[in-house]
């Protein structure tokens, strides 16, 4: 089966995780063991800010940035409805209400325009979402944070080394907040970063994930259990160090698809802003019926009986997920362009173990 992501683990992340072991330290409290502040200051030079904090999923991280921001009950915070539901359900963790705004059909992205007539005296903050790795059209989104006094919470999630004019996601909001889990870009099972260029909200997520605690006798502020442990962190450093080639596999195996889909009829290759390195988490086509004469859930299915899998993310956006529904009475029409594109789109694998076979098999099926 050619997966739409797997994990790529070499010699050195089984030296790196062996050694953890034999060291006998596998955790630390709030400040971090020595794998986690090794992780996090690579992860921080990286990405190119003053802060890292590691936790232990791409959700910890994004409650815990929401919450070192000050969002809590009374506020409202706009995410897109296109994306995972962790973008959303962070802001209800907190006590917050979650204002979902639309897409850009092209990009998948957040639409700016959109947000700017959703934005009330009540909104705290926008979490714009890197989807499939392309960097949201931050520019504008800066511009609105700057007229509304927002604060902005990068969802790179699935961006990990993604560029938008020459700097890196996870560097332009006030906080950005990356997953390390499975299937992501670089990986160490489960796993989070917070990136971040202010020391007091570095300082206060770091609180947050072990308990509140500023040192192992005081409990500061409410907090949970969020810490990495030291392997884990020992595999993501290891990782980190081969992110920018696994970026460029993923972009070249991209660029095969492309140039070999293109011009399907009723196929859509994904659209690449100017000005980006995409960080190809996969690789996502749109699918119309009409054009192309079957389904996108029939083309899935030819492509599982290739032996190749696809993925729809996401087959319904998140403000139409019952308990979005019931919460913010949302429905069917209240936000027509991701509404349209989760109908459509397709992702198909793009990951840096594939083989030039591996490729034509999928472009064998898509393009018929
Ligand atoms: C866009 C987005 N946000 C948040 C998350 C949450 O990350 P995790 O699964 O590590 O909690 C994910 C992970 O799948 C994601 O894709």
């Amino acid at each position: 089966m050619i997966h739409i992501n797997e994990p790529i683990l070499g010699e050195e992340e089984f030296t790196a995780v062996r050694d953890v072991l034999a060291s006998g330290r596998l955790t630390s409290w709030s400040g971090g063991g020595p794998m986690v502040r090794r992780f996090e200051e690579g992860f921080a030079s990286y990405v190119g800010v003053r802060e890292a904090v590691a936790v232990n999923s791409g959700t910890a991280a994004l409650h815990s940035a929401l919450s070192a921001c000050g969002i809590g009950e009374g506020d409202e915070v706009i995410v897109p409805t296109f994306t995972f539901a962790a973008t959303a359900n962070t802001v209800l963790l907190c006590g917050a209400k979650p204002v979902f705004a639309d897409i850009d059909g092209r990009s998948f992205n957040i639409d700016p325009e959109h947000v700017e007539g959703i934005v009330t005296p009540r909104t705290r903050a926008i979490v714009p979402v890197h989807v499939f790795g392309q960097p949201a059209d931050m520019r504008s989104v800066l511009e609105l944070a700057e007229a509304h006094g927002l604060a902005i919470i990068e969802d790179a999630a699935q961006a990990h080394g993604a560029l938008l004019e020459g700097r890196k996601v996870g560097s332009l909001g006030r906080a950005g907040c990356f997953s390390f889990y499975g299937s992501k870009n670089i990986s160490t099972g489960e796993g989070g970063m917070i990136t971040t260029d202010d020391n007091m909200l570095a300082g206060r997520a770091r609180r947050f994930r072990s308990q509140g605690q500023a040192d192992p006798h005081s409990v500061e502020e409410l907090g949970y259990s969020y810490r990495m442990p030291e392997v884990e962190a020992a595999l993501g450093w290891v990782q980190l160090g081969r992110l920018d080639g696994f970026l460029e596999k993923r972009n070249g195996n991209a660029a095969y698809l492309t140039e070999r889909l293109r011009g399907v009829e009723g196929v859509d290759v994904p659209f690449v802003m100017t000005g980006v390195r995409h960080a190809f988490y996969v690789y996502t086509i749109t699918v119309s019926q009409e054009q192309y004469g079957i389904t996108r859930d029939e083309l899935q299915a030819r492509l599982r009986e290739a032996g190749v899998e696809a993925a729809v993310y996401w087959s319904v956006p998140v403000h139409l997920m019952p308990l979005y529904r019931r919460l913010l009475n949302s429905k069917e029409g209240d936000l027509p362009a991701a509404e349209e594109v989760a109908g459509r789109v397709l992702s198909l694998p793009v990951h840096p173990r594939l083989s030039e076979e591996d490729l034509d098999v999928i472009v064998g099926v898509v393009a018929g």
